[in-house]
């Protein structure tokens, strides 16, 4: 048995098996030699590159393509992007995606492995449509998400496997290509309690690089005729400048652009990062508040990312927490790692562990505060909670007689005012007060439900005579696509990543009988067949009625086949 975990990084991903009791990465990349010789062996750059005839390439041959048609950090655009643009080329950001977690599942059916599902990465700052995408990409790309964990916690995973001993609290800091996120865990006897997370979702080694770049083109001459084409080109030595001033003291960057070369000394590159370095103190204090710690309770100081292999990032982590980094762990793979431990705890395979996932934003309503006639943000289920959770609060109109009231699901930070830009309105909905009567006696509970993923469901009741007044909501995010959007993507990828490259294996069906017909057929006919095309829709009708006419010795091969044809589809529930 395999359980698979895959890091869907900014810059670079990463996939694990935890086989056996061992989890090993899988290699997805093949990198050129300069970069297998600083320690990019098993990653894959989350990047994808069109040819002239519009073909996608992905990871090491996109990265190094020399053409302006490049999408990188396509999981920044996750927050609130629609569109991804290069080169004058619109992609939707979801169908990039899931080409690369297509690209993904293709690397590691390649490596012989047979799987269909997996646990997915997410930072620990990602929002409710960000953790969506994730989910819906990963399916469009032919992974089935077994679930997500945030990635501070994998990264606790794969050290603690390493380190059992007694209780501790492990504060780790994750600052990758694109995002930092600071978590604190509580690990006790192989459990993982996230405690408290903080992060900011646009702060990387691509700031670092676009630091870089800044400097090097006012003293370049010529730098202003550059071609995104030759940008690009730029960007790659400027990455592995930095790279080798991690352990070099200097580094000169020469190509056919830069022919007279730009030295880059390690001091220098510690001047023009510095303001980016400090901006990781907030969250890390934030974090500490937040459990009404100070640094001297720290137990583990856990660095990961590519981020914290700069020395000068390090010493100034260090230098707040007051201890040094732990030890014995990749800071480039302990993610994917994690998540394979996961996805092992979620498959049942592994038993002496187990985590614990809380929220990083309070989800609640707006309400209207009448005294002193401005909106506010009162939360109902608050940060740091774990999950799944379930909260219920209870409201009242404003006036009497009102004959609705409105709904307001909103996500953020409650202490700000309900129109800052960290706050979301997710969705938004009336609700009937019938019959209509004084405010006092019109309260209506509202339940909020967040299930482990991290999806929204919103149940309301009224208060006075019990009647459900609306029918459980869950919350699609606002951005979030139609399904049939969706189904047409994914034709889309599979036809652009599948060429030679294996097809999927076949899964053995399941053994329990008639509860698993009725599963299948309810959820072909309710969640599949209303969003496909006609020749699809066929095709799945025609392998529900095999599966419903079946005799018992046919019954689990017809079962297999229809949960192999719905499989395409499990982005759709
Ligand atoms: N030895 C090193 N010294 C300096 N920077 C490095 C080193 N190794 C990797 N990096 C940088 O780390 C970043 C990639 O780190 P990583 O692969 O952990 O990010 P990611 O998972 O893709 O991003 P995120 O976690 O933000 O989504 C790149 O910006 C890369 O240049
Ligand atoms: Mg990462």
């Amino acid at each position: 048995m395999t359980s698979i975990g895959i890091d869907f990084g900014t810059t670079n991903s990463v996939a694990a098996n935890y086989s056996a009791d061992v989890v090993e990465v899988i290699p997805i990349g093949e990198p050129p030699s300069e970069w297998v010789a600083m320690g990019f062996d098993s990653v894959l750059p989350s990047v994808v590159a069109l040819d002239e005839d519009r073909v996608m390439h992905f990871g090491w041959q996109a990265k190094t393509m020399a053409t302006d048609k490049k999408f990188e950090a396509i999981k920044r655009l996750f927050k609130a992007e629609e569109i991804a643009t290069a080169g004058g080329e619109d992609f939707l950001v979801e169908e990039v995606a899931a080409a690369i977690f297509r690209h993904i599942r293709q690397r590691i059916l390649a490596t012989g492995l047979d799987f269909s599902s997996a646990v997915i990465t997410v930072p620990a700052n990602s929002r409710g449509l960000a953790r969506y995408r994730t989910r819906v990409c990963a399916g469009i790309g032919g992974i089935e998400p077994l679930g997500l964990i945030n990635e501070p916690t994998a990264a606790a995973m794969a050290y603690s496997r390493r380190q059992i001993g007694e209780e501790q609290n492990v504060l780790v800091l994750d600052f990758g290509g694109g995002t930092l996120d600071v978590t604190l865990l509580d690990t006790r006897d192989g459990m993982f309690f996230e405690q408290a997370s903080a992060g900011i979702p646009r702060l990387g080694g691509i700031d670092f690089d676009n630091a870089i770049f800044q400097d090097l083109i006012q003293h370049v001459p010529g730098a202003e005729q550059w071609t995104t084409a030759d940008k690009n080109r730029v960007r790659l030595d400027i990455e592995m400048a930095k790279i080798a001033l991690s352990s070099a003291d200097e580094h000169t960057i020469i190509n056919e652009l830069i022919p007279g070369g730009f030295r880059l000394t390690r001091p220098r590159l510690n001047e023009l990062i510095r303001p980016l370095i400090e901006r990781s103190g907030p969250p890390i204090e934030r974090v500490l508040n937040d459990v009404r710690m100070g640094p001297g309770d720290v137990d583990v100081l856990l660095l990961v990312g590519g981020t914290t292999n700069v020395p000068a990032v390090r010493q100034f982590v260090s230098e707040i927490v007051g201890r040094e980094p732990a030890t014995g762990v990749d800071p480039m793979t302990a993610i994917a790692e994690g998540a394979a431990i996961a996805a092992a705890i979620l498959t049942g395979e592994e038993t002496d562990s187990d985590f614990v996932v809380s929220t990083e934003h309070s989800l609640g309503t707006v309400t209207l505060n009448p005294s002193e006639g401005r909106l506010e943000f009162a939360p109902i289920i608050p940060r740091n909670q774990k999950l799944p959770a379930k909260q219920t609060e209870t409201f009242f109109p404003i006036f009497d007689d009102q004959e609705s009231v409105r709904v307001q699901v909103i996500e953020g930070d409650e202490t700000q005012p309900v129109e800052h830009p960290d706050n979301v309105i997710l969705t938004e909905f009336d609700v009937p007060i019938d019959p209509p009567r004084p405010a006092s006696e019109a309260g209506f509970d509202v339940t909020y439900t967040y299930d482990a993923d991290g999806l929204l469901h919103v149940d309301v009741i009224d208060a006075m005579t019990g009647a459900t007044v609306t029918d459980r909501v869950t919350v699609t995010f606002k951005g979030a696509r139609d399904p049939k959007d969706l189904v047409s993507i994914a034709g889309r990828v599979r036809s652009a990543v599948d060429d030679s490259t294996p097809t999927a294996p076949t899964t053995a069906a399941s053994q329990t009988e008639d509860p698993r017909t009725t599963e299948l057929v309810n959820r072909a006919r309710s969640k599949v067949m209303p969003f496909v095309d006609d020749a699809e829709a066929a095709v799945i009708s025609e392998l529900v009625d095999q599966t419903l006419e079946a005799s018992s010795e046919e019954l689990t091969h017809a079962q297999g086949a229809l949960e192999e044809e719905l499989r395409k589809y499990s982005f759709l529930w």
